[in-house]
Order: C-alpha cells, then structure tokens, then sequence
C-alpha cells in the first residue's frame, strides 16, 4: 500500500466510511449542531477549575465549539493568577464560589490530580457533568465514591483519556471481538520519550509520590504514558488481577522515569508497558496486540493501525474530542467514550502502584548526560524486548544491572 503525503512512510488512510468506529469529527459535529437546532437548545454553559498550566490548552480548545454555538465559556476557577484571562468571563480563586454563582452545565476539572476528588465531587453535586483530567483518581475507594457521587447526582464523570476516543482503537477492539487475531495473550506498549530536567520542575507536584499527605504519583506511567496505558487496558475492557513492576530513575526524583509494568487480566491475558522518559531514540507509543492467529499494531497518539493482513499501518480517521462527546451524551445520550466507570481498571493498577517499593536510581555510569538531558544507555533495546517477550526489566540482564529486588507490587 502507498504511502500518504503527511503520514509516516507505510503508513495509508482509509476512508472513515470503510471502518466501523462512531460518527466522524464531520458527522458528530453536524450531528450536534442539527441535534440542538432541532432541541431549540442553547449552548452549553462549560466552566474551567485549574486555568493555567494544561488549562490553556483547555481554553484553546473551547475556541471552536463556542464559535459553532455549542458551548460558551462561563467562569475561570484559580487560586493563582489566572494567565490571560478571556475578555467578559468572570474569574474565581474560590472554585465553589463560581460553580453556586454561575451554575455551570459542563465543570472541566484540569487540576493536580491530588485535588480531582474533592473539586470534581463538588463539581456534580452542584449539577454539572463533568470533564476530569486524567488520572481520574489516585485509588479504588476515590474512584468507587465517584461512581456513587454520579448516581447520586444523576451527573456523569468523563476522564479526560483522549486515547479512548480513538476510532482506531474501535477498529482494533472489533478486529479482536470477530476473531481477526484468534485467541489474544498479550497486549504490549513500548515508549521511549525524553524529558529534561527542566521538565522535572515544571510543577510543585512535578516528580512528587504525594503531595500534602496525598498521592500524586507523577512517574511516566500515572501522566505522560497514562494513554497509552489507558488504551492498552481499553483493548479488552477486562477486571485486573495481577500488577507487577520493575522501575527505576535517572536522577533525583520520587517516581519513575523508566518502567516496565506487567498486569495480568481476569482470564490471563498479560498488558506489558515498558517506557521510559529518558530514551534514545523516540518511539512514540506502539501498542502491539498478539493474538494466536496474528498481531495487530496500533500507535496511539496517531490512530494508525495495522492489522493482521495489512501490508502497511492505515489511519483511522474520525476522531472527536470527549469534550464533543461529552455534549453529544448530553444532547441525545450518545455513549460516553471515557466515562469513569471504564477506566477503573487503570485506577485499579495505580493503586497498586502506590503499594510497590519506590523506583531504584541507576548509578552515573550508566547515563550520558548532555544539556539538561540524562539518557539511560541502551534502554530503548532493553524496552524493545521486554515489550516483546512479557518481560520486567528485572527478569532480564541489563547494562544497568537491574537483577534488583522483586518489586512485585501484589503478587
Ligand atoms: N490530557 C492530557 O494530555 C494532559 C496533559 C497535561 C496535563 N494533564 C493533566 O491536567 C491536570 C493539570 O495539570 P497541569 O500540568 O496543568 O498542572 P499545574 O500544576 O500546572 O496546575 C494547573 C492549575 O490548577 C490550579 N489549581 C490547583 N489547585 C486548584 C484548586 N483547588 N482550584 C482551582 N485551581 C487549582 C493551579 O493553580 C494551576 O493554575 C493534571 O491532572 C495533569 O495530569 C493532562
């Protein structure tokens, strides 16, 4: 198959029509708009807690659907000076103040994640849905009184996982549901990213295990890989049994930077992640699926996919955003891609993350240090095969001699 001008080389697009996946970008936009024209509906009342920080991207994103009369923003909730604020929307440093003064239909909540629970229970009993970034919360008994909190407000969660509104993820899991790849025994995600030291200081709560007493758990899995892990999991949308970890750091910090994770599902089916924020040359997040009778490949921030046959990755088109998606459930009760109860198995291993031995610091000898940047030499083969074979790093030999202690978070 060709390649397409814009894609990676080997990569092709299919036609949103050829795919089984929900409306497109087009259809669920005109869907919307037809859907409140229809209804006679005004444009949904959206409030920001958390403003600055991923909050402006946020804000950027709200742009286009006020500008289609889906959405107006409403209020600005920060304890911080508020960066930039919008001309004629009121600001608060009190997030309770704003939601009792302008009643907001729609609470984004894009705070550190050890605030979610309280701003986003707040959030519901004042009468919003919610869009929550991710991760949801940091433990089962959070993310459980948030259920009861949406049944007992009649209000919904959607956890800001983009890569749940992924078409191709749909095309993948159906492959999987008609047999395509026979009978799945592991799925696996290999990412090898870099992060500077400067990265490491971006926040207060930036490379911290807790913040004020409560977990935060900002390691490359919980954050910059929590959609890939997220969406590994989504493959199959099975219970956890088993979470095992093997995770290290390349300076110092209280999380990882470099894991492998190995979780095993109700059945057996095996997720392994092995990623790392100090890799050598990027890979950008490949989810591999290996089934008995083939292996399908999705990479996960650019819905290519390629399945068992396709001599090259297609592009899955028809992304929509989940704020959309939430206001399509809203409209007209379209499913919610991302809503809280779906990601309780991601929850499900943060915990039991929380409950494993901190990551180990590799010694100097193993890094190249050069502009702020420290990469762990010869991580992203090591990466490579645990991903392949199911493998910790612990369970193999490594430049940095990682034959530590089983970290087994709960064996
Ligand atoms: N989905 C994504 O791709 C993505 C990308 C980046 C960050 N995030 C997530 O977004 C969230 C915020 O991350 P960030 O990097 O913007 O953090 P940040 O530390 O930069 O803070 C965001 C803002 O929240 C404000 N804030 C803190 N407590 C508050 C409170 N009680 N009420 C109102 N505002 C409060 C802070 O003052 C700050 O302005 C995190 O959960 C993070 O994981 C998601």
């Amino acid at each position: 198959m060709p390649g397409v001008r814009g894609l990676p080389p080997g990569s092709a697009r299919v036609a949103p029509a050829a795919v089984a996946r929900p409306p497109g970008r087009g259809g669920a936009r005109a869907c919307l708009e037809d859907q409140q024209k229809e209804d006679g509906m005004t444009a949904t009342s959206v409030a920001l807690i958390g403003a600055n920080g991923h909050g402006l991207h946020h804000r950027q994103n709200l742009v286009e659907p006020a500008e289609r009369g889906l959405i107006r923003l409403v209020g600005l909730a920060d304890p911080q000076p508020v960066v930039d604020p919008p001309d004629g929307v009121p600001v608060y440093t009190d997030h309770a103040a704003m939601l009792a003064e302008v009643k907001p239909e729609v609470v984004i909540v894009c705070t550190p994640p050890h605030t979610h629970l309280a701003l986003t229970r707040d959030a519901l009993r004042a009468g919003a849905d919610v869009l929550m970034e991710k991760p949801p919360v940091l433990d089962r008994a959070e993310h459980d009184a948030l259920l009861a909190e949406q049944d007992a407000t009649g209000r919904v969660v959607q956890v800001n996982f983009q890569s749940l509104a992924s078409p191709a993820l749909v095309r993948l899991r159906a492959a999987v549901a008609a047999g395509e790849l026979g009978t799945v025994r592991q799925i696996s995600v290999l990412g090898c990213w870099r992060r500077d030291d400067a990265y490491w200081s971006r926040s207060a709560w930036s490379g911290r295990r807790t913040v004020h007493g409560r977990p935060s758990l900002d390691g490359a899995l919980a954050n910059p890989f929590a959609h890939a892990v997220m969406q590994a999991l989504a493959v199959l949308d099975l219970p956890v049994l088993r979470v095992e970890v093997d995770w290290l750091r390349v300076r110092p910090i209280e999380v990882e930077d470099t894991a492998t994770l190995r979780i095993t599902l109700s059945g057996g089916v095996t997720v392994l992640v092995a990623v790392t924020l100090a890799g050598e040359e990027h890979v950008d997040g490949d989810i591999t699926v290996y089934g008995d009778r083939g292996t399908a490949e999705l990479a996960f921030r650019e819905d290519l996919l390629r399945l068992p046959g396709d001599p090259a990755a297609v592009l899955v088109e028809g992304r929509q955003t989940l704020l959309e998606n939430l206001l399509a459930f809203r409209a007209s009760g379209t499913p919610l891609l991302s809503g809280l109860a779906r990601t309780a198995p991601f929850t499900t291993v943060i915990e039991q993350l929380r409950a494993a031995a901190p990551p180990y610091q590799v010694a100097a000898d193993v890094l190249a240090v050069e502009d702020g940047h420290r990469t762990l030499v010869g991580v992203n083969a090591v990466l490579r095969r645990c991903a392949a074979e199911g493998a910790l790093m612990n369970e193999l030999s490594t430049p940095w001699g990682a034959n530590g202690p089983d970290r087994t978070a709960n064996g």
